[in-house]
């Protein structure tokens, strides 16, 4: 438990700050993950003034650092190449092949597209492959491809354009082939061609600054805000959505993701359901049309004004394709076990199945990749386990043993700075973490810090005599608490000496 005494009162106002600088929604069954991230947070930046920023991050408006800091603890970043297929495949038939088409025949050879919320970028460089796979004379058009988000960490990676296997998860052979080149420690590096179509930039979809033409915001031909806006309030999605769609050339075209449909309903928006998402066409703020009342002798309504060709404007939305039946999830018992009896091969082939097959809710998804991460850990394969663990801590901060097999990991690869720090965000998290107590200890002994080296022993120490001696430690691989007592006293008695 943290021990912050962060009360209601507080908690509230700060959920409605959050709301307000970030769109993001932490009401309801949500507080609990708020208090945690934002306690966390406050130890990371504030130290022991950590009360006193809370206070002040309830009370005033956020400057621009501000912004930027919390966005990046507050968001979750989940995505990778060509997600959801089936719309990609849909909108490139039957919107950017006609637009394109007409394009031509006019001569003015332009696209712009944006990926709102684009995370690592993977989203954004997916429509720059989309494009150039059908513009063969992509050198004579003028290919504007613009990825934004509000967490600059994320954009700092998409502009890297370096991913691990974990953002390949559709077709991943032949975009490997076509599109990228191997990097170092077993990561892909895109090939500059898709790649000089796309920038990035800081946008924050909460704000009221856009459209903006100036930054390219406004005319899109196409804009992808999937899986952003369902962390949103419906008030803040609603004045985003309306905002977005102002962004739209008339004859551009919004998706967002099939689960945030009823965001866009709830905001009296009128789309449609498409194969893998859902399209609103830049009339639909115009086309929506309040709940008729029962009027027997209203004259009929004027016939709506001309749809763009996929948003049929009607706010009942096409019947949904019957989902296909859940697939049972056949490989998590496998993997349990052979995780259980260290069959690290079986149980690395079984949960990757498990994961691209399964679907698993994101919460599952964190769990599944750490423990894909430990198996990796133990096959050698450092540098995949390190993404594995990032991507898990992605979907959820609050996974001790995460930031332990990340600091165990960052130690074997001579990191010891990194491997500190995440021993610290574990103890924020985890301060009875015993092995933790120790493991920094040794670090920061190694660094000639014997003062705080000593510390770190002393509270390891303490924690272990309220301990049986013969219990194991907790990830101790079948240590007891007395040999471990043992080792600690030894270096605590060479770092005194
Ligand atoms: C789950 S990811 C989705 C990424 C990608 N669109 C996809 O569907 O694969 C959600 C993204 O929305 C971003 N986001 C959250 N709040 C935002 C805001 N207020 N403005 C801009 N981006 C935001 C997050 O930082 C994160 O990168």
């Amino acid at each position: 438990m943290l021990g912050l005494p962060l009360d209601e009162v507080l908690l509230a106002l700060l959920s409605e700050r959050v709301a307000k600088e970030l769109g993001l929604d932490f009401g309801g069954a949500k507080t609990e993950d708020l208090r945690r991230l934002l306690t966390l947070a406050a130890l990371e930046q504030a130290g022991t003034s950590a009360m006193t920023w809370l206070r002040r991050l309830a009370l005033e408006s956020w400057t621009a650092e501000q912004r930027r800091a919390l966005a990046a603890q507050l968001t979750v970043g989940e995505t990778y190449f060509f997600r959801e297929p089936e719309a990609l495949a849909y909108l490139a038939a039957q919107h950017l092949s006609p637009l394109i088409q007409r394009r031509r025949g006019e001569g003015a050879r332009r696209l712009r597209l944006w990926s709102a919320g684009c995370c690592t970028g993977e989203e954004a460089y997916t429509l720059a492959i989309l494009a150039m796979r059908m513009l063969p004379d992509a050198k004579d058009w003028q290919l504007d491809i613009i990825g934004s988000d509000v967490n600059a960490d994320f954009l700092a990676r998409a502009r890297q354009g370096v991913y691990g296997d974990w953002s390949f998860r559709q077709d991943a052979a032949s975009l490997k082939a076509g599109h990228f080149h191997p990097a170092a420690r077993g990561r892909w590096q895109l090939k500059p061609e898709p790649g000089r179509h796309v920038r990035f930039l800081w946008h924050n979809l909460a704000d009221g600054d856009f459209p903006d033409a100036e930054r390219g915001l406004a005319g899109c031909d196409l804009i992808l805000c999937r899986n952003a806006l369902m962390y949103f309030t419906p008030a803040r999605a609603k004045a985003a959505l309306e905002r977005l769609l102002a962004c739209l050339a008339p004859e551009g075209l919004l998706l967002l993701s099939a689960v945030e449909s009823g965001l866009a309903e709830q905001a009296g928006l009128a789309g449609s359901l498409i194969p893998g998402g859902y399209a609103l066409g830049a009339k639909a703020s115009t086309l929506a049309r309040p709940r008729p009342e029962p009027q027997p002798m209203a004259a009929p309504p004027p016939p709506a004004p001309a749809a763009p060709r996929i948003a049929a404007p009607s706010r009942a939305p096409a019947p949904r394709p019957a989902p296909a039946a859940p697939r049972l999830a056949r490989d998590w018992p496998e993997a349990r076990a052979a995780l259980e009896r260290g069959d690290w091969r079986e149980a690395r082939e079984r949960l990757e199945r498990h994961l691209r097959e399964d679907r698993p809710s994101l919460g599952r998804e964190a769990e599944l990749t750490r423990l894909l991460a430990r198996a990796l850990a133990q096959l050698h394969e450092l540098p995949a386990a390190r993404d594995c663990l990032e991507h898990s801590l992605s979907l959820d901060r609050f996974q001790p043993e995460a930031y332990w097999l990340l600091a165990l990991i960052d130690q074997d690869l001579g990191a010891p700075r990194s491997a500190q720090e995440n021993l610290q965000k574990l103890l924020y998290l985890a301060p009875d973490f015993i092995l933790a107590h120790y493991l920094s200890g040794l670090l920061l002994q190694r660094q000639g810090r014997t003062a705080k080296a000593a510390k770190a022993f002393r509270e390891g120490l303490g924690l272990l005599r309220s301990q049986p001696a013969e219990s194991l430690v907790p990830e101790g691989d079948g240590m007891s608490c007395a040999q471990l007592t043992a080792l600690m006293e030894s270096q605590l008695t060479a770092t005194s000496s």
